[in-house]
């Protein structure tokens, strides 16, 4: 395993760490800070993977993986919009509630898909330039104000019984 894909794993292990840190005790003080903190985490890591990872992948012929992927970050991005509403209105229990049954399914099914069919790709399809310019991300970047992932504010519509 590259140290790569090792830190993009450590991030997926960080976020569910903080994510079970709320659900556990969905209340202001520590557990609120930990909740922030995975979202902005989990934004962060949508970003660098749809913005670093996927185009060269799917250059590299890994088509469906990625459109999978895609659509899963769409339907995660979605849900930390109604988790961000619930905060906003100060109901934390109910929060907890959403992180726990749609948010973090959703991560259940996605991160071992990413760790076990697209990180291992990385070492080939990225260059050395790219990989670079990824380890620097991570080590010191920040999403761009405004920026959502390809496929937000989707999921809305497919769970309208369109399909
Ligand atoms: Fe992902
Ligand atoms: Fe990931």
């Amino acid at each position: 395993m590259t140290n790569l894909a090792a830190d993009l794993e450590k991030d997926h292990h960080d976020i569910d760490r903080d994510l079970e840190a709320f659900i556990d005790r969905p209340e202001e003080g520590g557990p609120l800070t930990s909740l922030r903190k995975a979202m902005d985490d989990l934004r962060r890591h949508i970003y660098l993977e749809e913005v670093f990872l996927f185009p060269p992948l799917r250059s590299a012929g890994f088509i469906g993986p990625v459109l999978v992927m895609l659509k899963e970050h769409g339907q995660m991005w979605d849900v930390l919009a109604r988790v961000e509403g619930l905060l906003g209105d100060g109901r934390y229990p109910d929060a907890a509630e959403t992180v726990k049954t749609e948010l973090f399914p959703l991560l259940q099914a996605h991160n071992p898909k990413e760790e076990q069919i697209l990180y291992p790709q990385l070492d080939g399809v990225l260059g050395a330039a790219a990989a670079a310019e990824l380890r620097e991300f991570l080590a010191q970047g920040v999403v761009p104000d405004g920026w959502t992932c390809e496929r937000a504010g989707r999921s809305q519509g497919s769970t309208g019984g369109m399909s």
